[in-house]
């Protein structure tokens, strides 16, 4: 099983954002094994930058890089008055959420800038102008449906066959979600497509491997 060096985990532990550790390692081991297909590695939902380190660093194993995606205005859960809101993340000039510089001081800090290419902008979006093949896509956007379901669609059919999709924040029992279970909802239609294949499950991480072109 493929873990992170040392110093790589303690950055990634002192990153601020919320990625368990469990989960972390997780997601750095099914980064790690599709780095192999050679294709960059994406993720939807960078925040400040604390799973995008484990990707980074999975990348610059593997010799590809790792593609991360965020307007860096927050997702629902994180506006003011909600339970996720970080004021220490709040442009005071422009009065909304910007966590572009906090993920960039986070990257600097683990020596990981030159395996990450960071885009800013709506994952729908991005997606659309996204050309390449991938070989790794982790889904950690908007929670709402309309989010989760427009990340699955924009970017799932861009995966390599052999490929990895990764779903976080899947709560197949409702009394254990804390953010909707529209991503639970994905992970169901990813299985129901007959296009993936789970490989393994880890707290509320999935991950899939695509075994059909179909899709
Ligand atoms: C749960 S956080 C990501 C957490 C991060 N992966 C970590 O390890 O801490 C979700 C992020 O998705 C972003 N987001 C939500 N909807 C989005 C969209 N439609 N396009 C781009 N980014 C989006 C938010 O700005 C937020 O930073």
């Amino acid at each position: 099983m493929a873990s992170p060096q040392p110093q790589i985990l303690a950055a990634f532990e002192a990153a601020k954002g919320f990625m368990p550790v469990r989960e972390g390692l997780a997601l750095y081991e099914a980064a790690v094994a599709a780095g192999a297909l050679g294709l960059p590695l994406l993720e939807v939902g960078t925040y400040c930058g604390r799973s995008t380190i484990l990707l980074a660093d999975a990348a610059r194993a593997s010799g590809t890089v790792a593609v991360t995606v965020d307007h860096h205005r927050g997702s629902e859960e994180q506006q003011p008055g909600w339970e996720y809101h970080d004021t220490t993340v709040v442009d005071p000039e422009v009065g909304r959420m910007d966590t572009l510089p906090t993920f960039r001081r986070t990257l600097h800090a683990a020596g990981l800038e030159d395996h990450v290419i960071a885009v800013v902008g709506q994952s729908p979006q991005v997606a659309r102008v996204w050309g390449g093949r991938l070989g790794f896509v982790f889904i950690d956007g908007g929670h709402t449906d309309e989010h989760a379901s427009a990340d699955y669609e924009g970017w799932a059919p861009k995966l390599a066959e052999g490929g990895t999709l990764v779903i976080h924040d899947v709560f197949p029992d409702p009394v254990d979600e804390f953010t909707g279970q529209a991503p639970y909802r994905v992970y169901l239609r990813a299985l129901e497509s007959g296009a993936f294949t789970e490989v393994s499950a880890t707290d509320s991480l999935r991950v899939l491997r695509r075994t059909s072109a179909a899709l």
